[in-house]
């Protein structure tokens, strides 16, 4: 019970570093305003946020750069049930209903908006039934706060279940070149069940543009690429680089950066509907918006699986 269809374009901008916090380190308010500058320049005008990016920060700029355009002029798309107490850096999933409904009214105030473009359950909180954080997001919808509904970071039991209670429009997983866990479950399923997928982080939190792996630049002291601190250290680190290079040459052949190859790479892929980038300045969106013009030969897709399957392949030799 899908009811109306969502029309999404290939491309989102993703805003997590607008949030200026220690999950994507510094980042000036000067700056994320002229990155959303750039990108509706560059015809990208669906944005994703969240209220945990910067706490809210993220949310506000996106707000403050609506004051001077038609709201018309941008899709938002923000999610809840992430959230935290004062001063405690800790994190924690909320969906009961009364706290959903304080963090729409304060999404929608720091958005400088009355609707909600596409509303998204961050992730499932264990500590609430989904039929009751459901019947919430149906209530939102059918009053009219929010046009789309979208779950994240959910798997296909908790989504049949979701969907027995509320319509139910996108779910947004991480996938990308280096993470490719919805293959096989998740992509089937919401094809069968015509629910639109937009991946996050196609660029794998930015190691995936070779910068790190081939040119020699230092390990970021960021929260989210220290997570992913294997891929810097060996064995892993010699995989990756090689991986990188093969896809690079593919890349350089098609006249494409290795941002790009990954970008157009992830929205091509059978079953996704967009993927969603993030970009810190004007020349990352000038780059990375290329992507929306050009596609990838039937040939070189073939030559990336079979490199993506070898790298699969050499990391389970090291398991
Ligand atoms: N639902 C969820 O749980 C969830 C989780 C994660 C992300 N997301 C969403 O998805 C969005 C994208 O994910 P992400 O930002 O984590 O990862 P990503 O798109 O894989 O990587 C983005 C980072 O890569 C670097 N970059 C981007 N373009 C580049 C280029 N052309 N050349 C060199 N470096 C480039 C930038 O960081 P540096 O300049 O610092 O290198 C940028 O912040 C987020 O902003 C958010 O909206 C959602």
């Amino acid at each position: 019970m899908n009811g109306k269809e969502i029309k999404l374009p290939k491309l989102l901008l993703g805003t997590w570093s607008f949030g200026n916090d220690k999950w994507w380190g510094a980042q000036s308010s000067k700056q994320s305003l002229a990155t959303l500058e750039t990108a509706l320049d560059c015809n990208i005008n669906f944005i994703d946020t969240a209220p945990c990016y910067g706490r809210g920060n993220s949310e506000k700029i996106i707000g403050e750069f609506l004051k001077s355009r038609k709201r018309n002029d941008v899709f938002i798309a923000t999610k809840l049930g992430l959230s935290w107490k004062d001063n405690s850096p800790v994190i924690f999933h909320d969906l009961s209903p009364e706290k959903m409904k304080i963090e729409l009214d304060l999404s929608r105030k720091r958005l400088n908006t009355d609707i909600i473009d596409l509303y998204q359950i961050h992730w499932p909180d264990e500590n609430t039934p989904i039929e009751k954080y459901a019947d919430m997001m149906l209530d939102f919808y059918n009053k009219g706060f929010i046009r789309f509904i979208g779950v994240s970071n959910f798997s296909v039991k908790q989504i049949t279940e979701f969907m027995r209670y509320c319509p139910l429009h996108t779910v947004q997983p991480q996938y990308s070149m280096f993470f490719r866990e919805i293959e096989d479950e998740l992509v089937p399923f919401c094809q069968q069940n015509n629910i639109k997928i937009i991946t996050y982080a196609p660029l794998y939190s930015g190691i995936l543009t070779g910068k790190f792996h081939l040119k020699s630049k230092a390990i970021p002291t960021d929260i989210n690429r220290k997570n992913k601190i294997n891929h810097f250290k060996e064995p892993l680190f010699s995989i990756d680089k090689k991986t990188l290079q093969s896809l690079v040459d593919i890349a350089n052949k098609a006249d494409l950066t290795m941002a790009q190859l990954a970008i157009i790479w992830n929205f091509s892929q059978n079953g996704i509907s967009a993927a969603i980038f993030g970009a810190r300045n004007p020349q990352q969106i000038r780059e990375n918006s290329k992507a929306l013009n050009v596609t990838i030969s039937d040939d070189d897709m073939v030559l990336i699986t079979n490199i993506l399957n070898e790298r699969d392949d050499a990391i389970k030799s090291i398991k």
